[in-house]
């Protein structure tokens, strides 16, 4: 007799436990890493410097009226003329891992490896790779940080096309080519939520697509795919060689029922959570999407049963293609909502957020020092960090962090300092609760482009003084205060 266990995520989570225990002395794993985030299109500038090619976002923030003043990522930190002086930032701050992302189209400006190979933006990144490890930094590459190369766009739609599994499976191998002997951590996709929601749904991101219903999924459905096949191209081909890993890195806010007592809020905060990070894990974990996704948008679609909706449908084959393609999950988490049962109207648009049927709420207690949407709520990143079992997999915390809204040099970030302390502690709290988590990235390491919001809202750990030329950077206070709790490993008490 067999027995088929299928677990999926939040099965046997518990809603009514939320702990919110007083603060956790202790320390993490032997071995735990600390790093910083950043990425291309963010921080290094030189849009079209060493025959570069231009990505959407080039292209995007050229736009008038789509980035907060008009801003754009042309120079940003010049991150691409002054790594060395960045990476000896990290060695003081004793960092054990850099995650950065690689430019797609400063490697291939036409998309294509068939047509072009830049070898100049090839040397940039292996430059940048051996001064990591040769001051004991490990490199973490993220392979699409968002910044396609604009003729895919023009001509194929981007992730609208399924022809974009291949042509990013073809940019993947090149990379672990030419880097991967030194790189062992790769990243293929940062948020695919946000890529297909924010540039395939409401456009404000790049490509800025306004695709009303089935937009959004149609996207998601193809990086899925084309994070599968890297990840067998990886395990064919290179994997053996190599023995690096290949993740994913997904951000998820935290949803949490406005009355746990009510199954329907709860029902709703599941719902939340699924269709934001378990639209992508769900399927690269156990193979398709969440039931409850199928469920809802096929109601939402006016079909009967499960699949029959706008929410694109995975063969047997590609089932157990995209199945099990995960070496560890990267997360990345801000922030918290409440959420509550609420039925739109038929007809209200077939959009991804009226797909969901809930509605969100922030108590007004929350602090929110910088973004419109981050409140600090750190007991939600423990609930997710519980939630997110898809077997226990191995955890990187990939981005974490706060930023602040100011143009004027303020270095006493205390905020930050406060945010870190309480949100490194919960996840200290669910490492001992069991989770997996080997590693932590605080977002980010310099001030940067903050998308569109552009350089209104500054998220580094280092400002950027980005009026001067030279684009210095200054220690804000949370850089020592990062220091100690690496140096500690923790919290000792
Ligand atoms: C997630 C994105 O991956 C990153 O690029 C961005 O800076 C942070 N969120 C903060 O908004």
């Amino acid at each position: 007799l067999a027995l088929v266990l299928c677990v999926s995520a939040g099965g046997d989570f518990d809603w009514t436990k939320n702990e919110k225990t007083s603060f956790y002395y202790g320390t993490f794993p032997t071995g735990f890493s600390w790093g910083v985030g950043s990425s291309a299109y963010q921080t290094e500038g030189a849009w079209n410097t060493d025959g570069k090619g231009m990505s959407i976002w080039d292209v995007f923030a050229h736009k008038k009226g789509k980035i907060s003043s008009n801003e754009t990522g042309d120079s940003s930190c010049e991150g691409y003329y002054k790594f060395k002086d960045d990476i000896n930032l990290m060695k003081e701050m004793k960092l054990s891992h850099y995650r950065f992302s690689v430019s797609w189209p400063r490697i291939l400006p036409s998309g294509l490896r068939s047509e072009h190979v830049n070898e100049k933006g090839i040397r940039y990144y292996s430059d940048l790779i051996d001064l990591l490890l040769d001051s004991k930094i490990t490199p973490v590459v993220t392979l699409y940080h968002w910044d396609l190369p604009q003729v895919l766009q023009e001509k194929y739609g981007g992730w609208q096309n399924a022809s974009m599994v291949g042509y990013f499976n073809e940019f993947a191998n090149l990379c672990f080519e030419r880097f991967g002997n030194r790189v062992k951590h790769w990243i293929t996709f940062n948020n695919p939520w946000s890529i297909s929601v924010e540039g395939y749904e409401t456009g404000e991101h790049a490509p800025g697509l306004r695709t009303r219903g089935s937009g959004a999924y149609k996207a998601a459905h193809h990086i899925i795919k084309a994070h599968a096949k890297v990840w067998h191209t990886y395990d064919m081909k290179w994997r053996s060689k190599q023995k690096g890993l290949i993740g994913i890195s997904l951000t998820a806010d935290w949803g949490e029922p406005v009355d746990v007592s009510n199954q329907r809020d709860v029902e709703a905060a599941e719902r939340y959570i699924h269709f934001y990070l378990g639209w992508f894990a769900t399927p690269l974990f156990h193979g398709d999407y969440p039931a409850v996704m199928k469920e809802y948008i096929g109601r939402k679609s006016g079909q009967q049963g499960l699949g029959a909706s706008r929410l694109p449908v995975f063969s047997p084959q590609e089932k157990s293609y995209v199945r099990g393609t995960v070496d560890f999950l990267g997360l990345g988490h801000y922030t918290t909502r409440y959420v509550t049962q609420k039925n739109y109207p038929s007809g209200f648009g077939d959009s991804y957020f009226a797909d969901r049927d809930l509605a969100e709420l922030v108590d007004p207690k929350w602090p929110d020092p910088g973004s419109e949407w981050l409140y600090s709520v750190p007991w939600g990143f423990r609930r997710l960090l519980n939630f997110a079992q898809y077997g226990n997999p191995m955890i990187y915390v990939t981005e974490n962090g706060v930023s602040e809204k100011t143009l004027c040099t303020d270095l006493c970030d205390d905020w930050r300092m406060q945010y870190f302390r309480e949100y490194i502690n919960e996840l200290l709290k669910a490492v001992r609760d069991g989770v997996n988590v080997k590693g932590y990235t605080a977002w980010s390491l310099l001030d940067g482009f903050e998308w569109d919001e552009g350089f209104s809202e500054r998220f580094g750990l280092y400002f950027v003084d980005f009026r001067n030329k030279n684009k210095p950077r200054f220690p804000k206070a949370s850089v020592q205060f990062y220091k100690c709790i690496i140096s500690s490993n923790g919290f000792p008490s």
